[in-house]
């Protein structure tokens, strides 16, 4: 089924570019196709824009939106909760339960704070990482996304794979213009996915290292799942030299269980970042770890502050996504709708495209085209064929099925069998187009 076009997104692009730098708030929504489009309304597992077409979604607002689209539940808390009021800056009974159920679903959350978003919680941990161990730097992974500011706006982007050089020290690259010179000493880079290089690393600089930061499955380029013993591996180097272990979960965390990535690999960090799916589309992120380290926190020793934090209802929309995610307990049906798909685009594209690879534990996955057979890490994923990728992901689009362009998929508790049904015949037509 053909679309309607997209010329009512054309002219509001234009008049937004009069206001809005790009026509957008946020740098990934420029591309989309065939540019930024204007959306109405979302329900459940379905979109649509202002030319009315209605989109399959399998984007979920880039991985928020775990129970879908305007779940029912999640607006009334918001609303009525909104209603008593909207931001107290001051405490209130909702945020201690909020806390309370976070301890007791995330391994690792003993203590907690509440932020607006991902990047900024990102940034507390590294603070709390720097203050205990009284190190400056941080090891983190080229290709991991952990935010847009100075310090982690590195390593996302390169001229060619050749330009990164070697595997033990390499280039790495400012991802804007404008970063401050000095955030380029903050951090030392590595390839990710290999634990060899982590200890060779550590074993020359761990005096300098506060903190390893990672994503626990490295979702933003290719869905990558950590190699067997990696994370353990790890945790393992921290302890050895008294450094943080931070997992970004900031997807992983309520999409591969309540308790995240930690959980499902049982391996626990001593800090991680929940934010996204944790409630459904509203902007409230979470630093929990050990007591041992966020009570520099508690002690004032670590700043950490946010006038927007925890308000009513982004405290409100967080519980209700915990409670249905607990009542409904949608995991085991996540994984097996997001396996069924893998297996159908495999199967759709057989005899027509050797070169299809899709990785992904299911709830999340990626899907791009390679002459490799596995994909480990971030120069890896530069094999990928993006002008392929780019047309297939556009006549999907097309046909109604909105993925994110990088070629990565979300299912939510919201989609369906009959869903996963479609994507696999449309895109079974796309690919043999
Ligand atoms: C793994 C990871 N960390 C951090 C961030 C930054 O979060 P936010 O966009 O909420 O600031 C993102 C955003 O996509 C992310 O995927």
């Amino acid at each position: 089924m053909k679309n309607k076009g997209y010329s009512r997104s054309a002219e509001l692009l234009e008049r937004a570019g009069r206001v809005l730098a790009g026509g957008v708030s946020s740098e990934f929504r420029k591309y989309n196709h065939p540019h930024a489009i204007f959306y109405t309304h979302g329900e459940g597992s379905h979109i649509c824009d202002v030319d009315g077409n209605d989109y399959l979604d399998f984007t979920l607002s880039q991985g928020p939106l775990i129970l879908g689209h305007s779940h029912p539940e999640v607006l009334k808390a918001v609303n009525d909760y909104s209603s008593l009021g909207q931001l107290y800056a001051g405490q209130h009974l909702r945020e201690i339960e909020l806390a309370e159920k976070l301890h007791e679903v995330i391994p690792s959350a003993e203590l907690m704070r509440f932020c607006l978003d991902g990047s900024e919680a990102v940034q507390t941990a590294l603070r709390v990482a720097r203050a205990k161990t009284g190190r400056g730097k941080f090891l983190r992974f080229e290709g991991h996304y952990h935010g847009w500011l100075d310090n982690v706006a590195w390593g996302l982007s390169t001229p060619s794979v050749e330009a990164l050089g070697s595997r033990e020290n390499p280039e790495v690259y400012p991802w804007s213009s404008g970063l401050a010179e000095h955030a380029r000493d903050e951090f030392i880079i590595l390839p990710w996915n290999d634990i060899e290089l982590v200890r060779q690393t550590l074993a020359a600089h761990h005096g300098e290292i506060a903190a390893i930061i990672t994503e626990p499955v490295m979702c933003n380029n290719g869905c990558i799942l950590p190699e067997e013993g990696y994370l353990a591996g790890l945790r393992g180097l921290c302890d050895q030299y008294r450094i943080a272990l931070i997992f970004d979960e900031v997807i992983t965390g309520f999409r591969l269980s309540l308790g995240g990535a930690q959980q499902y690999f049982g391996v626990t960090p001593d800090m991680s970042i929940f934010a996204k799916a944790i409630a459904s589309g509203y902007p409230i992120s979470a630093i929990v770890g050990r007591r041992e380290w966020m009570e520099l926190i508690a002690e004032s020793r670590v700043i950490h502050a946010g006038t927007m934090n925890a308000g009513n209802p982004t405290v409100a929309a967080a519980l209700a996504t915990i409670e249905v995610l607990e009542r409904e307990n949608p995991y085991e049906r996540m994984f097996r709708l997001g396996r069924r798909l893998m297996d159908g685009l495999r199967e759709a594209a057989r005899g027509h495209h050797p070169d299809l690879l899709i990785q992904g534990p299911g709830p999340m996955f990626n899907l791009g085209f390679t002459d490799l057979a596995r994909v480990k890490d971030y120069r890896d994923t530069l094999r990928y064929d993006k002008p392929k990728l780019g047309r297939f992901i556009a006549a999907l689009h097309d046909e109604g099925i909105r993925v994110i362009g990088r070629g990565l998929w979300y299912i939510s508790a919201a989609h369906t069998e009959a869903d996963i049904d479609r994507a696999i015949e449309v895109s079974s037509r796309v690919f043999r187009q």
